[in-house]
């Protein structure tokens, strides 16, 4: 856990270093200066950092995630990978200063890009803002260095200052991206037309990324909500459809309303149900611990018998007014109370024996003893419950004979204190 956070913010500081250089090596070769002392010491502190992160990648473990991306083990780093970080940690500028093999150094934006998509790939929840941020930072790099390629063929009028001379390649820049310009700033050779037409095809090319990714990226922001609108819009289109009593109707939105804001919208037992067995028990054992723990008549059970009762409870809704069973029914599963009040009534259906809430249990003296439901049990609010069945109840009993004995003693003491 710690190592991956070092791991983080070492990446962090390597690709802060490399998106540096991206802004800084194409703005320094337009300007033809001398290496002042203080980028001395930068190009320095950047080459350790460069050199020190190929000597960590050689030496320490690869995470599943680095694997899966990079398609190979750490121990296998080499190749064009190994050679595009190496000629990214030369001090190029020192050794030939102004030269355009500089522009070497570039290449650790490869490295930057990789730990972007990671970052993306774990970040499920804020997936769409991170793409967004992402693809803002290649855009703003990007007309950058169009900016500076333009600057180096106009190169800086006399007297000019850097900041009014870029400011003005960016103007051209910008506006030949978005449009064809202004034509107040114009190629005046063949070379500077054959960049401006380069320009202009990049421009194209990048209008058709922003319409084609900012809408996905939008929806995708937010992609649990989306779809619980599409499926209201679509319920209730359905409904109007099948003239369903407007009474039912606001029944059924208030359900999927309260399904959305309890749970977002997700399907507890089909996205546990995706996972691979080993975490399908321990994620069910997480999401139910505290409802488990809550329960009177597992506290102090084993880990075994809490794992093998978490699998086996399937999540329900029931509505106001709603009821879980009647009285005199035949009883085929146990609940476990998440969350919501219900009532315990009566064969009469008036008499209210007790009311129950989060952490309580009910339908079990029909599974213990086999009998018809003894009471009816009727929903006050929107309850979420826990329903463990007739099958999966006995084989644990069986399993588990301490656990029956206990079950027994508290089933025997609630029937004799009901009826
Ligand atoms: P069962 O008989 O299967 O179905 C009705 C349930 O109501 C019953 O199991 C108990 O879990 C519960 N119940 C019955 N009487 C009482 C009571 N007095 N207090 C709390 N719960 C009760």
């Amino acid at each position: 856990m710690k190592s991956r956070v070092l791991r983080h913010v070492w990446a962090t500081l390597t690709s802060a270093a490399s998106l540096l250089l991206a802004l800084a090596i194409p703005l320094r070769l337009v300007q033809f200066r001398e290496v002042l002392p203080w980028e001395t010491v930068a190009e320095w502190i950047i080459t350790g950092l460069f050199s020190l992160d190929i000597v960590l990648r050689f030496v320490r473990p690869a995470t599943a995630g680095e694997t899966a991306s990079s398609g190979m083990r750490i121990s296998q780093y080499g190749g064009w990978k190994l050679a595009a970080d190496i000629l990214a940690a030369l001090p190029v500028r020192l050794l030939f200063p102004g030269s355009p093999f500089e522009l070497l150094r570039l290449l650790k934006l490869f490295r930057t890009g990789e730990f972007f998509q990671q970052i993306q790939r774990r970040s499920v929840k804020h997936w769409g803002i991170l793409r967004l941020g992402f693809f803002l930072v290649w855009f703003v790099i990007v007309i950058h260095w169009l900016t500076c390629g333009w600057l180096s063929m106009q190169g800086m009028g006399a007297g000019q200052e850097l900041v009014s001379s870029y400011i003005l390649a960016l103007y051209w820049c910008i506006s030949t991206l978005s449009s064809v310009g202004y034509g107040d700033v114009i190629p005046t050779n063949t070379g500077e037309r054959i960049y401006a037409i380069g320009v202009m095809m990049v421009g194209v090319g990048m209008y058709s990324y922003i319409i084609g990714n900012v809408a996905t990226i939008l929806t995708g922001i937010q992609p649990a909500r989306t779809r619980y609108l599409e499926n209201m819009d679509r319920l209730s289109a359905f409904m109007r459809y099948r003239r369903i009593p407007s009474g039912l109707q606001r029944k059924i939105l208030d359900y999927f309303s309260y399904a959305w804001d309890r749970m977002l919208g997700y399907d507890e037992s089909r996205v546990i149900s995706e996972l691979p067995p080993s975490l399908t028990s321990e994620v069910s054992l997480f999401l139910k611990r505290d409802i488990i723990e809550k329960v009177p008549f597992l506290k102090g059970a084993s880990e075994e018998l809490v794992r093998d009762i978490a699998l086996e409870m399937r999540p329900v809704v029931f509505t106001p007014g709603d009821y879980v069973f009647r009285a005199g029914e035949p009883g085929g599963e146990m609940f476990f109370i998440n969350h919501g009040r219900l009532e315990v009534l009566a064969k009469d259906g008036v008499t209210i024996f007790t009311t129950l809430t989060d952490g309580d249990f009910f339908g079990e003296i029909a599974l213990v003893l086999d009998t018809p439901r003894t009471a009816s049990i009727r929903a006050l609010e929107y309850c979420d419950l826990y329903a463990l069945n007739k099958d999966a109840f006995d084989t644990i009993l069986r399993r588990y004979p301490d656990f029956k004995a206990h079950v027994n003693q508290m089933t025997k003491e609630r029937q004799e204190r009901g009826m």
